[in-house]
């Protein structure tokens, strides 16, 4: 499903197209206003082909443009990615389920230790730009499935991922 055939999503993707030149500030508030609609409301994601894999996670692309791109992910119980931190500015909503994450500060350029953590329920949002080390891995801890949809601020025709680095865990 193209999300630009849904009227209201149309309407916010297009929003959200248009912002990627804007300042950065006013970009990021454009991603936010438009996952708290999207969260808000989260019946639509029930239309879209999504990709499943046991214990682990998918990532589908739903919109790009102006260098922005824009995923549904979707967490199996016990989903678990690495410790990273990105190259660009990233946002998510959760629309379904429950996901952990789990914040890190890096002690050298490959390990790094958890510093905290919180349980991110539907229609939880956050923005955060890549000013500094912003290390995060995000866990499905729970036995249902959960669905989050992220803004990314790259063209997914230039990078593979928005993941900058990967960090092990250092065990202290
Ligand atoms: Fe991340």
């Amino acid at each position: 499903m193209d999300l630009r055939a849904l009227p209201e999503h149309g309407t916010l993707l297009a929003g959200l197209g248009a912002a990627a030149a804007a300042p950065v500030e006013v970009y990021l508030s454009t991603a936010r206003r438009m996952l708290e609609r999207m969260v808000a409301q989260p019946d639509w994601v029930s239309g879209l082909a999504l990709e499943r894999k046991p214990g682990g996670y998918t990532r589908n692309f739903l919109f790009g443009e102006g260098g922005i791109s824009v995923w549904a992910m979707v967490w199996s119980p016990g989903a678990t990615t690495s410790v990273h931190d990105h190259h660009c500015s990233c946002c998510f909503g959760v629309v379904r389920g429950a996901v952990r994450e789990v914040w890190f500060r890096p002690i050298s350029d490959t390990h790094a230790v958890a510093t905290g953590e919180a349980d991110r329920g539907p229609g939880y949002v956050a923005c955060m730009l890549p000013s500094g080390p912003n290390l995060h891995q995000m866990i499905n801890a729970g036995s249902e499935e959960a669905v989050s949809i992220h803004v990314y601020g790259y063209d997914h025709h230039l990078h593979a991922s928005s993941v900058d680095r990967e960090y092990q865990i250092a065990r202290l």
